[in-house]
């Protein structure tokens, strides 16, 4: 079985061998290039790969699989950065910030159509994998448009919260562990125990991903720390916030909401520790990360197997980047 590292390091090798992009024109491909260049955990085709394993050696399909995988993510982030108005990925200026938003816009949509191309390329169960891919791709759209709706309104819920992050994160984490199972012929209990999996992990994962946001190091990150603050996400973190503040608090988050003062970062922070919301969100990532994790002991394959996913989790629940 091989491990997370020895597979991340085995995907950057093949994925930056064979990167689709041709030369011409320079000005969509070069910063198709750029951004495939500023790295990334490689969580997703990994998870996809992981899976897999659990079945059989590694297979051709599994590596497009995980390709396609990784281009989707790749394209969602271009877009999102456009949607956040991020300036920063991976340590560097975020591709539209560099090449300008028009490249933003067809570097993202190329992208996604080579994923599609790198589908296309799957011998056993395509048809079922890309009908997978197309739903979760689907629901990706749909979580980020929430994600945005959710700016503009005050009263988002946990619930809706947790069916957003569902969406704009975590089905694409559950369906890429599910398509590594398809590929390997792997269609009933298990394929549906490991898109559980994923999908808790993908909740957890999301959780981690504003509290780092919020109190992470931009340094480490990669991106612009605040982000989430400065645009009025409705993050776990805010919603608990307006959920257990006083009166006076809750009259300071909404005038920090209303107004864009150089200190707005500060002083939510301030109030997201005064009101407990931080220590909540950490035991929300437990939480998760719980239901995770029994869903993939539930999985029928001997534990010795299980162990780089196991692994892989737990790194991801405790990471700072
Ligand atoms: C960032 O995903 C987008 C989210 C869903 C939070 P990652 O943290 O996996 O990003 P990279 O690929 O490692 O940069
Ligand atoms: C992004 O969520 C989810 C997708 C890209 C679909 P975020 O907006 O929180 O991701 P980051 O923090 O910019 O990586
Ligand atoms: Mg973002
Ligand atoms: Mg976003
Ligand atoms: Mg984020």
């Amino acid at each position: 079985m091989h491990s997370f590292t020895d597979l991340a390091k085995s995907f950057e090798d093949r994925f930056s061998a064979s990167l689709p992009f041709p030369d011409a024109p320079g000005t969509l491909y070069d910063p198709c290039r750029y951004f495939m260049a500023l790295g990334g955990k490689r969580i997703r085709p990994v998870l996809c790969l992981m899976a897999n394993q659990l079945f059989d050696e590694i297979s051709n399909d599994a590596w497009h699989a995980a390709m396609g995988i990784e281009l989707l993510h790749n394209y969602t982030l271009i877009h999102d950065d456009i949607m956040d108005k991020a300036p920063l990925r991976r340590g560097q200026p975020t591709l539209h910030d560099k090449y300008g938003l028009t490249a933003g816009i067809l570097c993202g949509d190329v992208m996604c159509i080579y994923a599609y191309s790198e589908l296309g390329k799957i011998t056993k169960a395509m048809p079922q994998v890309i009908q997978l891919f197309s739903k979760t791709a689907i629901e990706i759209c749909e979580g980020q448009q929430l994600d945005m709706d959710f700016e503009r309104r005050s009263n988002v819920s946990i619930d809706e919260y947790i069916h957003m992050i569902t969406l704009k994160t975590s089905v694409l984490l559950a369906c890429s562990l599910k398509m590594g199972a398809m590929v390997s012929g792997a269609f009933g209990d298990n394929a549906n125990k490991l898109y559980a999996f994923g999908k808790n992990m993908g909740i957890a994962f999301q959780l981690q991903d504003d509290y780092l946001d919020a109190f992470g190091d931009t340094d480490k990150l990669g991106k612009q720390n605040g982000g989430d603050i400065k645009a009025n996400k409705k993050t776990y973190l805010l919603i608990k916030a307006l959920e257990n503040a006083d009166t006076a608090q809750r009259r300071s988050i909404e005038e920090l909401l209303h107004g864009g003062t150089d200190t707005k970062v500060q002083e939510m922070l301030s109030l997201y520790t005064q009101t407990g919301a931080d220590i909540q969100c950490r035991e929300a990532v437990a939480h998760y990360s719980t239901l995770a994790f029994n869903c993939l002991d539930e999985v029928a394959i001997p534990s010795k197997r299980k162990e780089p996913l196991f692994e892989l989790a737990d790194y991801l629940l405790m990471r700072d980047k």
